[in-house]
């Protein structure tokens, strides 16, 4: 990396630019961001928003991404003629940017960014030990007409400059661009580059290549990687895909949480995965969070019997008549980071405790296997978190949702119905929405595996869910890991050829 900067460096003369978070001037950023902010430029969307991203684009298919997986047509897309003006602005207000990236399309488009596909034109110039494909294509063999009539092989390369022969060979490079829109406040584009700086080597994580900031625009360069759209596999998948797409993404939230860093936005569109290979990275950075930081205390910290007696004098202490809101509520208002999506927020964060822990990606993650099983996307579907919690409720029942409520301080009384005092398994769940309940038909023993470990990542309450570490021992994401070859059986097999 210190290469790549300091090469690329060398070049920048025309930027204004920082280029490597390691070497962003703070001050100088946050000083800016001061000067705009008196001119109302920059929109602080964590007061717009009270302090959370409802991204409903991302929720619902309205998420432009890219749903073209084949590789061989990519350099020649059709573009939109606003897309393909929005490209040329962005080549023409960043000076520079021309000659390092070939824009090549738009593959995806959030609340808070667009991202392009791009051919990396200068790779060659730069350290690139981000590159995981790179030791492979290196050293593919050279075609066979290489060897033609030359006595050894080595003659027959020996013939052309080693370096162009690598050069003409090479595939072309490609990165994501991740163009930050400027209504982003200048803290949350420097806090998602500063943690992905940190994270830089942790396994199916998209690790930041460098970032470039032309005055308020700020774009990050990511290596590109191929994947599909969710909603084109996800009902294809069995419980083996199912095991080794959450393997990936667990063994990616086990290294971000070894680092205390939050996600906060774990959904399908910021995993990307690719079913061929049976690989996938982790991306999105924009909400994360370090734990502990931005957190006053919470009752769920405290233990049973204190959380008990806080409880019991909150009651006796209340003015509010029984079952019912008092007409002036005196009662301060809680705040807490509601940051996420939709669908996708564990109950902590919709009952706002106030000292959330990286348990919560632990919950979306669930969310997503719930989705896997049941075959529905977005299996939760709510316009609020009021809503979001009717929907939760009506699966653990009144009885469950209490509890979860009284972890953090929270009352939970409902009338709705639907709403019953036990709710329903997630065995009967899946089977109902898989039109199976009718029939008579019971769950697999894979997936009825696949419930369990489901079963300890939905749980309501952050201390007794299981953690992305423990995760990865649970038998059903080591269900995928019986094909694999150990070296030693690898090396036998190779022994008996
Ligand atoms: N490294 C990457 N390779 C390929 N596609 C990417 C990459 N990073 C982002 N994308 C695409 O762009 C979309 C938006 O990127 P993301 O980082 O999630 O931004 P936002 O904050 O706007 O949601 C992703 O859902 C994905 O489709
Ligand atoms: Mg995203
Ligand atoms: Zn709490």
């Amino acid at each position: 990396m210190a290469t790549a900067v300091a090469a690329r460096r060398r070049r920048a003369d025309s930027f204004r630019i920082h280029e490597d978070v390691a070497a962003m001037d703070d001050a100088e950023m946050h000083g800016e961001a001061l000067k705009e902010e008196e001119n109302g430029t920059y929109r602080d969307d964590e007061e717009e928003n009270g302090t959370y991203r409802d991204d409903e684009e991302e929720v619902e298919p309205a998420d432009d991404q890219e749903s073209n997986y084949s590789e061989s047509s990519e350099d020649e897309p059709v573009i939109d003629v606003n897309i393909q003006h929005d490209m040329e602005k962005l080549q023409s207000s960043f000076s520079g940017l021309r000659h390092r990236y070939r824009l090549i399309k738009r593959i995806g488009e959030g609340t808070f960014s667009t991202v392009y596909k791009a051919e990396d034109l200068q790779y060659d110039h730069f350290d690139n030990s981000w590159d995981i494909e790179k030791e492979n294509e290196k050293w593919t063999p050279p075609p066979l007409k290489s060897f033609t009539s030359q006595s050894t092989t080595t003659l027959g390369l020996a013939a052309e400059d080693p370096s162009q022969h690598l050069q003409r060979r090479r595939k072309p490079k490609y990165v994501a661009i991740k163009k930050i829109y400027v209504t982003s406040s200048p803290t949350r584009i420097l806090n998602e580059l500063e943690l992905l700086h940190d994270l830089r080597g942790c396994s199916s994580v998209c690790p930041l290549i460098t970032s470039f900031r032309q005055t308020d625009q700020v774009v990050a360069i990511l290596p590109y990687f191929r994947h599909a759209d969710f909603r084109e596999y996800f009902r294809k998948m069995t419980v083996r895909d199912t095991s080794i797409y959450l393997r990936s993404l667990f063994s990616a939230l086990a290294s971000v949480h070894s680092r205390n860093i939050l996600h906060r936005d774990i959904k399908p569109t910021n995993f990307l995965y690719d079913p061929l290979t049976q690989r996938g990275v982790l991306v999105d950075f924009g909400l994360a969070e370090r734990e502990g930081l931005d957190c006053k205390p919470c009752l769920c910290h405290e233990d049973a019997l204190m959380r008990k007696t806080r409880l019991r004098n909150a009651v006796m202490g209340s003015t509010a008549p029984a079952g019912g809101y008092p007409k002036q509520d005196t009662r301060p208002s809680r705040r807490a980071n509601r940051a996420g999506t939709r669908g996708f927020r564990a109950p902590e964060v919709l009952f706002k405790c106030t000292e959330q822990t990286t348990k919560l990606d632990i919950w979306s993650a669930g969310v997503i296997l719930l989705t896997i099983l049941s075959r529905r996307f977005p299996f939760f579907n709510s316009a609020d978190d009021v809503e979001a919690m009717i929907e939760i409720a009506t699966i653990f029942g009144q009885k469950r949702m209490k509890a979860a409520g009284q972890l953090h301080g929270c009352s939970f009384e409902t009338t709705i119905p639907t709403i019953g005092t036990f709710g329903f398994s997630f065995e009967r769940i899946v089977l109902w929405s898989t039109c199976r309940s009718d029939t008579g038909e019971t769950l697999s023993k894979d997936e009825k595996l696949a419930i369990d470990f489901l079963n300890k990542c939905m749980e309501l309450d952050p201390s007794r869910r299981i953690s992305a570490q423990e995760a990865l021992s649970h038998d059903f994401l080591r269900m995928g890991l019986e094909d694999e070859v150990s070296p030693e059986e690898e090396e036998m097999d190779i022994m008996m050829a």
